[in-house]
C-alpha cells in the first residue's frame, strides 16, 4: 500500500478527513501520543486497524470525539460524572469509558457494552474528526507490542505500507497515552494511568460524594499475575506485552544514589564485556520531562542499537510518576532489580 506522508496544510487535512470518511486509515498527531484512524462507525475499517497494527482483535478502542454534540451519537445518556470530568478535562488527555450505544460496531468495541470516548486538545486532532464528520476510533500508532509513538517519523517507521496517509505533526507534548477512567459503574476508576492523576480525578468527583478507585491490576508488577484470571485487567490492552524496545531492560529501583551507583556499576560490566547500553533515568522533579521523553528515549536506544537498556525506577513517585513506571515496568517485561 502506498502511504501518503501529509505536512499539516489546510488541504492535507480536506484530503485526509476524506479519506477517513470514505474507510481509509490515517495517522494523525494527538497531545498524547500519534493515533491510528479510523471511521469508528465503518466496521470494515476499523478491522483494517487491527490489521495494520498486528492487534488482537478483542482490545477495543478510543473513539475520538471533536464536540459535544457527537457524544449522543456514542452514548446513551450523559451522567452527572461524565459532565463534571468534561467540564474539568476536555478537550484533553483524559479517555471516559461510558455505555455505549448501539449502532456502534463490535470490532471498535471489542465486544464490550462500553465505549471508550476521548477528545483530544491537540488542533490538528480536533480539526481532522470535525472535517470528516465522523467519530475516529483510534489505537496509538505502533505496530502491536513496540514503544508508542510521539513524533511523526515513530509512526511512519512502524507504519508507512500500512496505512493510507500519514499526517506529520510534531513532538506529541504530553508523551504518554491518556489516562483511562471508566465511569460505567457505581465509582470512576482508572483502568490506566496517565498524566492526568487520580487525585485530579477525586477532586473533581468530589462534591458528586464520589471516591476515585485505581484497577488492583495496576499494582501487580509480575507479568505471571497479569496473565492470571485473579487480576485480570478491566482495561483489556493492558493485559499484552507492552512497549517492548530491541534491546534487553532492567528497571533498578532504590534510593536515588544506590541506583544511580547501580546503574553505572551494570553499564561500565556490559560495556567491559562489549555491549552497547543506554541509560534512562530521571529525577523526583522530571517526571512531566519523563512522560515527555520515555517512549522516544526507547526508540532512540533501539536506533543506536543498544543491547541493554538501564532504567531507573520512579519508584516514590506522584502519580505522574506512577504512569511512567507502569509503561517502564511492561517495556521491561518487569524485569525490576532492587538496590
Ligand atoms: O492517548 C491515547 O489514549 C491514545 C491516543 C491516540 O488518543 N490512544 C491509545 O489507544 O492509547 P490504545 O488503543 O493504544 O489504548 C486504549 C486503551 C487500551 O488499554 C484499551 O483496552 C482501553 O484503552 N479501552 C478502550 N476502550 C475500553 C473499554 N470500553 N473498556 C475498557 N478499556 C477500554
Ligand atoms: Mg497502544
Amino acid at each position: 500500500m502506498e502511504t501518503k506522508l501529509l505536512n499539516i496544510t489546510t488541504e492535507n487535512l480536506q484530503l485526509a478527513a476524506q479519506m477517513l470518511a470514505a474507510g481509509k486509515l490515517v495517522v494523525f498527531p494527538t497531545e498524547t501520543v500519534y493515533g491510528l484512524g479510523a471511521d469508528a462507525f465503518n466496521e470494515e475499517a476499523v478491522k483494517k486497524v487491527y490489521e495494520a497494527k498486528g492487534r488482537p482483535s478483542d482490545n477495543p478502542m478510543i473513539v475520538h470525539i471533536s464536540d459535544r454534540a457527537q457524544l449522543e451519537q456514542l452514548t446513551p445518556q450523559i451522567t452527572p460524572v461524565m459532565e463534571a470530568l468534561m467540564e474539568a478535562f476536555w478537550p484533553g488527555p483524559l479517555t471516559m469509558v461510558v455505555k455505549k450505544r448501539t449502532g456502534i460496531p463490535d470490532a471498535t468495541t471489542g465486544g464490550l457494552n462500553t465505549v471508550g470516548l476521548r477528545m483530544p486538545s491537540d488542533e490538528t486532532a480536533r480539526e481532522l474528526i470535525r472535517l470528516s464528520g465522523c467519530p475516529i476510533a483510534a489505537p496509538s500508532a505502533n505496530l502491536s507490542g513496540s514503544p508508542s509513538p510521539t513524533r511523526p517519523e515513530h509512526a511512519a517507521a512502524d507504519l508507512e505500507g500500512r496505512v493510507d496517509a500519514i499526517l506529520m505533526g510534531g513532538d506529541c507534548q504530553v508523551g504518554i497515552e491518556s489516562t483511562v477512567v471508566d465511569v460505567s459503574g457505581s465509582q470512576p476508576m482508572v483502568l490506566r494511568p496517565g498524566i492526568i492523576t487520580r487525585e485530579a480525578l477525586a477532586e473533581v468527583v468530589r462534591s458528586l460524594g464520589m471516591r476515585v478507585e485505581m484497577d488492583p491490576a495496576l499494582f501487580i508488577n509480575r507479568p505471571r499475575d497479569v496473565s492470571g484470571s485473579d487480576f485480570k485487567p478491566k482495561a483489556p490492552g493492558m493485559k499484552y506485552r507492552h512497549y517492548a524496545p530491541k534491546a534487553d531492560m532492567e528497571v533498578i529501583s532504590g534510593q536515588a544514589d544506590g541506583v544511580r551507583a547501580e546503574i553505572n556499576r551494570r553499564k561500565l560490566e556490559r560495556e567491559a564485556a562489549g555491549q552497547k547500553v543506554g541509560v534512562i533515568l530521571f529525577g523526583e522533579d522530571q517526571y512531566r520531562q519523563a512522560a515527555h521523553d520515555f517512549f522516544a528515549n526507547l526508540r532512540q536506544w533501539d536506533d543506536q542499537g543498544v543491547d541493554l537498556i538501564l532504567a531507573g525506577a520512579l519508584d516514590d513517585a506522584d502519580s505522574v510518576g506512577f504512569a511512567v513506571m507502569n509503561r517502564m515496568l511492561k517495556s521491561a517485561g518487569y524485569r525490576v532489580i532492587q538496590v
